[in-house]
């Protein structure tokens, strides 16, 4: 079953995922970087790093959010980011950020959906998303849009939370996860629900040898797996 921000709401995961983050968008930043104790700015650089061979010139950004995976590509040197996401409020956070570090001519941000995607076949050097496929109403359709905007031999960059196998760290992100981060998530965004529907999310999210399965499934060849901070997350690699 689903797991859904909001469990007392008939809305589908979209649209509640969407409320979710256009409700704690003004914190999001804050709290990625509170909550992370700032490991996430590392996660997001080791991940772009996978495509410094390729040097990619059109990227794509899913599920974009407030724009710092996308910040963090212009590493590449591309000449154009294009950002999509389901979140308005997210959204404009990223483009008050872009727009205060001058970066307007080289990352556009458009309300899109990752599971519908207004882009035509074969379009993109290469697709990148952090922190996003988990959220998706249907990961495989998803999966499968991001495999057809990408040219054939592009590469797909995924960063996403996992599970840690190994005690004690295990029983400590555990402890962390259920105990600690709701708490600080709830005083600061002020949303009972987002920072309990993350760990739940993160449970119940495919990872390591699952998720390259699903993209195997999709079509990605020469998947690999790279688990970061003893597995609190991953970065998935994968080629059209
Ligand atoms: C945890 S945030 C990650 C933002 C950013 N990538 C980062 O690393 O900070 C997840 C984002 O995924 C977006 N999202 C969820 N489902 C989506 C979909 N189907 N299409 C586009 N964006 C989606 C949410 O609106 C939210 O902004």
């Amino acid at each position: 079953m689903a797991v859904l921000p909001y469990k007392d709401k008939q809305d589908s995961k979209k649209d509640q995922v969407a409320e979710m983050f256009n409700n704690i968008s003004g914190k999001y930043d804050l709290l990625n970087h509170v909550l992370s104790m700032g490991i996430d700015i590392t996660w997001r650089r080791k991940a772009i790093k996978y495509l410094k061979d390729d040097q990619p010139k059109l990227i794509l950004d899913i599920a974009t959010g407030t724009g710092d995976f996308a910040i963090e590509a212009l590493t590449l040197n591309p000449d154009k980011i294009i950002g999509v996401d389901i979140s308005e409020g997210m959204l404009a956070e990223g483009r008050k950020k872009i727009k205060k570090k001058g970066l307007e001519d080289k990352i556009e941000l458009q309300l899109g959906d990752s599971e519908g995607l207004l882009f035509e076949d074969n379009m993109f050097d290469a697709v990148i998303v952090s922190f996003g496929v988990r959220n998706f109403e249907n990961l495989e359709k998803g999966l499968s849009d991001m495999y057809r905007v990408l040219k054939p031999g592009g590469k797909v960059v995924i960063l996403e939370f996992s599970k840690p196998t190994k005690a004690p760290m295990k029983q400590a992100y555990a402890f962390y996860s259920k105990a600690i981060l709701p708490q600080i998530g709830k005083l600061v965004s002020k949303d009972n629900s987002a920072y309990t529907y993350l760990p739940e999310s993160v449970q119940a999210f495919p990872d390591g040898m699952d998720f390259l399965r699903i993209m195997n499934n999709v079509g990605f060849t020469s998947n690999l797996c790279k688990p970061l901070t003893f597995g609190i997350s991953s970065i998935y690699v994968g080629t059209k």
